[in-house]
């Protein structure tokens, strides 16, 4: 008998899907028992992309087969699939790493808002940010992995909210980046390679279910505006807050380091502003920032994979402390 752990992943021919499939071939305490599609595609499907890194069927999804075969299932699903998946797997047992935002957010009727296929559920779900989170993941059977564009604004504010370096009333304002596969892969009149390439434009201004979530952790009110940049994958944020006032730029960095001490996929890199290109493919998540402390205008940049940190890694990363494996695992 195998002493690994059993896993699944349903979405596995998505982006997120593969990139999950791609870690977890690798995860030396993981083996990967059920990789399933859409019920609509016939019998069973190869993935190209991973060939001789991951050789496995992709079948047609199915509960059953889960619930029989592994102790832990990804969801890379739509929204309105996973929040039928979801606490279907929770009830026979199976612990549930769900990708989309569907059980991300707690207020009734902002989760009715965005997310209105998500149905009322007594099962207590965990908000995924793994630095924010270890203590709450080993008994957690439903974790609800935080969105690509939130875990990089989160991991970079919540600290400095927490030791109270943030103004009170001041404005916190996210100017967000992204590359095109944060889409998914249906292409649309949005994401289609001839309307991105050589463009670069803002969506979901003031209406974007991603600013819910984060006001939702961040506990105050946010602008964020997000941009599609031509990249395939990566995001990077800037962010622009006011300090309390006396904060200085040694607390500010202090509070960081201490907060993240221990945390092996937060980098650090003070006043040498991140850039995507030193992130991507890897589980880490870059923070820059700079202040001036005469006018309290602090800037930050937070950079992140959104197929690894952004969904797939952090996904791990949960699994990682959930099962007791080390949290790096499979990650470096
Ligand atoms: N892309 C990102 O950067 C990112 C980051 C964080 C979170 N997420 C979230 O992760 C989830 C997946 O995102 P993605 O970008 O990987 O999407 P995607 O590329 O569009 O993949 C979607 C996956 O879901 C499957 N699927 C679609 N409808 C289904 C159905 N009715 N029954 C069963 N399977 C179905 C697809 O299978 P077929 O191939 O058979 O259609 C595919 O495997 C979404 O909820 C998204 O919000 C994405």
């Amino acid at each position: 008998m195998s002493s690994t752990l059993a896993v699944g992943v349903a979405g596995a021919t998505g982006y997120a899907g593969q990139e999950l499939l791609r870690l977890a071939a690798r995860h030396p305490s993981v083996t990967v028992t059920a990789a399933m599609g859409s019920g609509s595609a016939e019998g069973v499907r190869r993935l190209p992309a991973l060939a001789r890194i991951w050789d496995g069927d992709v079948t047609p999804l199915s509960l059953d087969r889960l619930a029989a075969e592994t102790r832990a299932v990804f969801l890379t699903l739509p929204d309105a699939v996973a929040a039928e998946v979801g606490p279907d797997l929770v009830a026979r047992g199976v612990r549930v790493f769900d990708l989309s935002g569907t059980f991300r957010l707690r207020d009734a009727a902002e989760r009715r808002h965005w997310y209105p296929a998500t149905p009322d559920m007594d099962e207590p779900v965990v908000y995924g940010l793994t630095e924010h989170c270890r203590e709450a993941l080993p008994d957690a059977r439903l974790v609800a992995c935080p969105g690509c564009y939130p875990t990089a604004a989160l991991l970079a504010l919540r600290p400095l909210r927490d030791a109270g370096l943030l103004d009170d009333g001041g404005d916190v304002i996210i100017d967000a980046k992204s590359g095109i596969s944060g889409a998914g892969k249906k292409p649309t009149e949005r994401t289609h390679f001839s309307e991105c390439h050589g463009s670069v434009a803002a969506y979901g201004v003031l209406a974007h279910r991603h600013g819910a979530e984060i006001e939702q952790e961040l506990g105050r009110p946010v602008t964020f505006t997000p941009h599609l940049v031509p990249l395939d994958r990566g995001i990077l944020e800037t962010i622009y807050v006011r300090t309390r006032p006396g904060a200085s730029a040694a607390q500010v960095a202090d509070t960081l380091e201490q907060a993240y001490a221990d945390a092996p996929f937060v980098r650090l890199t003070g006043d040498a502003l991140p850039e995507i290109k030193h992130v991507t493919h890897t589980n880490l998540c870059d923070i820059g920032w700079k202040l001036d402390a005469a006018s309290r205008r602090l800037v930050l940049v937070a950079c992140l994979d959104n197929l690894v940190k952004g969904a797939a890694g952090q996904a791990i990363q949960n699994l990682n402390v959930a099962f007791g494996l080390g949290e790096a695992t499979g990650l470096s």
